[in-house]
């Protein structure tokens, strides 16, 4: 009989578990896993995409210039970061090799889809009242369907298991805007999308 993991009962275990996991190929390059942190039984969980070069270095989530993006735009919308949970999809960091420099990689489907079981095993030890996807893959995950985000942002989707999820942009599309105007637009759409999840706090 094929040989079955132990369930994961804490998030140092499952730092441990995610630091060994070689599910998919990515794990093998990064630096370390990258796992959820903020309130241990936050009302709210966050997830992004996966760690960056920064948070692959750091060892914590949103850490880099989208987690500073991400930060000054929780504090706009009156939800304050350590009442959340802040988690990715996928636990390692993906990377092309440009000279010395690390180009973020999109994880494939297959690679996310790998991940899904560590960040099922968050949201258990959380128990998040609701959740919030930030960009497509992220959002992939939590509702087990692809979604067009620029469609679906700003707007509640149920999870199988109940929970809602609110769907918006990842922070580093924002980065991507060129023109200052359009930037802060985006921003105060963005910004506005996570107004919608103040009310889960208490
Ligand atoms: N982008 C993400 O999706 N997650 C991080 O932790 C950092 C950048």
């Amino acid at each position: 009989m094929p040989e079955r993991a132990p369930a994961i009962r804490s998030l140092a275990q499952l730092k441990g578990a995610t630091m060994a996991c070689r599910e998919c190929p990515i794990g093998e390059f990064a630096t370390q896993s990258v796992i959820g942190e903020g309130a241990a039984h936050a009302r709210l969980m966050l997830v992004g995409e996966q760690p960056g070069d920064q948070e692959d270095l750091q060892g914590h989530p949103f850490v880099g210039p989208a987690g500073k993006l991400l930060a000054r735009a929780l504090e706009a919308a009156g939800i304050p970061r350590e009442e959340t949970f802040v988690s990715n999809a996928v636990k390692h960091f993906k990377f092309e090799l440009r000279g010395k420099r690390r180009i973020h990689k999109s994880p494939t489907q297959r690679e996310a889809a790998a991940c899904l079981h560590w960040l099922e095993d968050e949201i258990r030890l959380v128990q998040p009242a609701a959740l919030v996807a930030l960009g497509a893959t992220a959002a992939r995950q939590l509702l087990g369907r692809a979604v067009p985000v620029t469609a679906e942002r700003g707007h509640w989707h149920p999870r199988p298991d109940g929970r809602e999820v609110l769907v918006t942009l990842h922070p580093s599309a924002l980065l991507r805007v060129a023109d200052a105007e359009s930037r802060h637009a985006a921003f105060d759409a963005f910004v506005a999308d996570l107004r919608q999840a103040r009310r889960v706090l208490r």
